[in-house]
């Protein structure tokens, strides 16, 4: 078993750079298969969650070139299997763009359900909705998911719920389905943009992506033949953004698209931290305590579920009271737990949750309990006094490149140890 083993009390300071986008990555790599041909990926983060990924494809007939840690090419002209493994994507949540893009080539899809998750219910029924409504007949049964039709037909579909996996989910569907599927009331995430603009240089039809109607006129084939750059990851940047704020740090934040992080800016200011904006490069800077602020997350371009943890730290040790209203998931506050094991004063109770803001946190041995909350615990112990032991890694490793090395080129006192 591995550990973090972090002695805190350090300023951050320096330049990070940016990797590509997760959540970008988990729905590009089942886009591939929409290609009858070879494309080449480039900025893909470096992270499990995309080897896993590539895993999967291989399982069922891609071929995955590595150039280089964060450069492939992908070969899906003989996808052999409309079968996944049913064993890893039951464990794993975004291959549910199995089903969207398998349904979209082969008319044919079994995955296992994507399991059990610590963030609260994670229902698929918007994703299911989309896909009947082309024309699919979508089965549940024993914890797999079988997705089937003759052919799929565009056609409107409203989404009850602003949804970031059934908005990616029905794009796939229908990039190659006859006529036009009109999404409305879309997910804006930036990461849907890129899915977008991935399917677009294979050559789909899309229009509208970041809005919140989305029009994709069926087109008969993606040939591939062609490169794409996945765009900066908007999470890991907001995650620097607040390691900043909570250490009194200066960092200077490489290679992000600072439109996409406008909501975060807006925080880092009003807890007190000065943010220099230069094209693709932020500079975040805190010379004092954080002041207090009150978030309360939202679908993009709100302020991101995946970066409450981080300003939590922010706000455990803030200068005075503040609150943080979840609306999207059910159960994201299990890491205050883990925070009040390091000092610090926090009151959850359902979606919300009340940090009384302590002078400092002090360094204990802590579990991350998801991917945002291992960050989190990071970014705690770091800001705190003495040492911190972080476990669980394999949450941390899903999602962020490097991430020990970024913080140590940082000033961090960090080490991986294996016990
Ligand atoms: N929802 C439904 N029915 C559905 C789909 C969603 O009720 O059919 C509900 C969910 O329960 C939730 C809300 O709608 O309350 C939003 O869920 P969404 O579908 O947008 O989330 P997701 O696609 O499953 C992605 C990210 C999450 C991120 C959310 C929200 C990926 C692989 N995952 O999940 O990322 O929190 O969007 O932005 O893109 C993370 O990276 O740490 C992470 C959890």
């Amino acid at each position: 078993m591995e550990k973090l083993v972090i002695t805190g009390g350090t300023p951050l300071k320096g330049e990070v750079t940016i990797s590509g986008a997760k959540n970008a990555a988990v729905a590009i790599l089942p886009a591939t298969l929409l290609i009858n041909g070879i494309c080449r990926i480039e900025n893909l983060p470096n992270i499990s969650d995309v080897k896993l990924y590539c895993e999967i494809l291989e399982k069922i007939g891609a071929k995955i070139t590595w150039i280089t840690k964060n450069e492939i090419t992908i070969d899906t002209r003989d996808i052999c299997c409309t079968k996944a493994p049913l064993d890893i994507t039951r464990k794993f949540r975004a291959s549910y763009y199995l089903i969207g893009s398998m349904l979209g080539r082969c008319k044919n899809v079994q995955v296992g359900l994507p399991g059990g998750c610590n963030l609260g219910a994670r229902p698929i029924d918007q994703h299911i909705k989309g896909f009947e409504a082309l024309g699919a007949n979508v089965e549940v049964t024993q914890g797999n998911i079988t997705a089937s039709a003759k052919k799929l037909v565009g056609t409107s579909i409203y989404m009850d719920i602003v949804s970031v996996g059934a908005t990616i989910n029905v794009m796939l569907a229908s990039v190659l389905a006859e006529g036009t599927t009109i999404i409305d009331n879309a997910a804006k995430e930036p990461h849907i943009v890129d899915v977008a603009n991935f399917l677009n240089t294979m050559g789909a039809d899309i229009r509208g992506a970041g809005t919140d109607v989305i029009k994709i006129n069926g087109v008969k084939e993606l040939k591939g033949g062609s490169t794409y750059s996945i765009v900066p990851d908007q999470i890991e940047a907001g995650t620097f953004m607040f390691a900043a704020m909570a250490t009194k740090g200066d960092i200077t934040i490489k290679n992000c698209i600072t439109k996409h992080l406008e909501s975060i800016t807006a925080k880092v200011i009003e807890m007190g931290g000065t943010v220099e904006e230069s094209g693709d490069t932020l500079r975040i800077k805190c010379t004092k305590r954080p002041n207090k602020a009150n978030i309360k997350t939202l679908p993009y371009p709100g302020f991101p579920t995946d970066l409450q943890p981080q300003a939590g730290v922010v706000l455990s040790i803030a200068d005075g009271t503040s609150t943080i209203n979840e609306s999207i998931w059910e159960s994201r506050f299990q890491y205050t737990q883990e925070l009040c094991k390091m000092g610090a004063k926090i009151t959850a109770q359902g979606k919300s949750a009340f940090f009384e803001g302590v002078k400092s946190l002090s360094g204990a041995p802590v579990c991350s309990t998801d991917l945002r909350a291992g960050a989190a615990l990071i970014i705690a112990g770091i800001a705190a006094n003495g040492k911190t032991e972080v476990y669980n890694l394999e949450h941390i490793d899903r999602g962020y490149e490097n991430i020990e090395e970024k913080f140590r080129s940082l000033g961090a006192k960090i080490e991986r140890v294996s016990e």
